[in-house]
């Protein structure tokens, strides 16, 4: 464990923002982070870096998280119980599971960040959550320097929210997490319409995992900038729920907005389609944007600073409500001390 001095944070976040760090150690195991918990309470920890806006340099040690394994807990005849160390690649992982013929997340490829904090905002997408697979997660309390596992249950997982995000919002660091995964009989989730569209135009009807994988890559591929390419956070807002009351005011006036009921009064509307309508899409200030091709997601163009990018995204917060008093809220963590 050598803790660098003066190190720059652009390859630890995907957004590529180029802030320093006074001290940085990368920790490789959970015996190397016990120690340096003995001696260091107040820390920045990242891991893959991918849900973070880093606005100004960090003072605080930052805890580079890259506690690397997989281990295979159990088997029974249709399923397997796995617990994944919280540094292992998500899309890595994703991967493997696909090789080994081990169903439930296939629908996650693709995404950016590491296993470790995959529980923090439950990532999702394509009609699947992350807490679908979870059966528990490990995570070190920072007070005690005791293990302490969460059940899915006390994960108290949500639409991008659990436990982590919440009360216990920075009392832990995420060690590993338990997925329990198909077998045999893997219940494929395809309704979302583009991964029909997707499987169609291969003309495949019977979908094995690495099919929906395949698909799924080509969708996130074909609207989703890479950010080994193009520096982003994915969905930089959250989907809003608005109340159907006000969603049916907003269609009187735009018959084609997009929309996922959510309860008998709730409407879920697109916060990309919000963006795109306020005439953001693809608009460039700067080395700071929004995507062409999906309004959600803000990029770097290469040195934007976090501070240029939180300003669009305000901007874009703003023209958002005058338009149709809808608050979008930030979904990426930013940082700002
Ligand atoms: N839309 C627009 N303009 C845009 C983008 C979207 O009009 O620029 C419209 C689309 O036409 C569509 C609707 O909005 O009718 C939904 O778009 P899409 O299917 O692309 O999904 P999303 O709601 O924008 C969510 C997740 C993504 C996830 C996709 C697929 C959130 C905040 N985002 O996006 O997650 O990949 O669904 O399931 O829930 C992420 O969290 O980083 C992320 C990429």
């Amino acid at each position: 464990m050598v803790i660098k001095k003066n190190i720059s944070l652009k390859a630890y976040n995907t957004f590529g923002i180029d802030v320093k760090a006074s001290r940085f150690v990368s920790i490789a195991s959970l015996y190397e982070l016990k120690q340096l918990l003995n001696s260091e309470k107040d820390f920045f920890l990242i891991s893959g870096g991918s849900n973070l806006l880093l606005t100004r340099d960090i003072e605080r040690l930052v805890v580079h998280i890259n506690i690397q394994g997989i281990s295979i807990d159990h088997e029974e005849e249709n399923t397997v119980d796995l617990t994944v160390n919280g540094g292992e690649n998500w899309h890595e992982f994703v991967l493997w599971c696909i090789s080994e013929n081990y169903g439930g997340l296939e629908n996650l490829s693709l995404i950016p960040g590491n296993v470790g904090t995959s529980p923090i905002q439950n990532i999702g997408a394509y009609g699947v959550e992350v807490k679908d697979c979870i059966t528990k997660v490990e995570a070190l309390e920072i007070a005690t320097n005791k293990l302490v596992s969460f059940s899915n249950e006390a994960c108290n997982f949500g639409y991008r929210n659990s436990i982590f995000k919440n009360e216990v919002k920075g009392k832990y660091i995420l060690t590993s997490v338990s997925f329990r995964l198909t077998t045999k009989n893997h219940q494929l989730t395809t309704s979302y319409g583009a991964i029909e569209n997707e499987l169609a135009v291969q003309k495949i009807k019977i979908p094995t995992l690495k099919n929906i994988s395949d698909a799924i890559i080509r969708i996130r591929k074909s609207k989703l900038p890479d950010p080994k390419e193009i520096g982003n956070s994915g969905s930089f807002f959250k989907n809003p729920v608005i109340s159907k009351k006000q969603f049916l005011r907003l269609q009187k006036e735009n018959p084609s907005i997009p929309n996922y009921p959510v309860s008998e009064t709730e409407i879920k509307v697109p916060a990309g389609w919000l963006v795109e309508q306020s005439g953001f899409k693809g608009k460039r200030f700067g080395d700071a944007g929004v995507h062409e091709k999906q309004a959600l997601v803000l990029v770097n163009y290469g040195s934007a600073t976090g501070i240029e990018i939180f300003q669009l995204a305000e901007k874009i917060q703003q023209t958002v409500f005058k338009k149709f008093e809808i608050a979008l809220e930030i979904e990426v963590n930013v940082v700002a001390s």
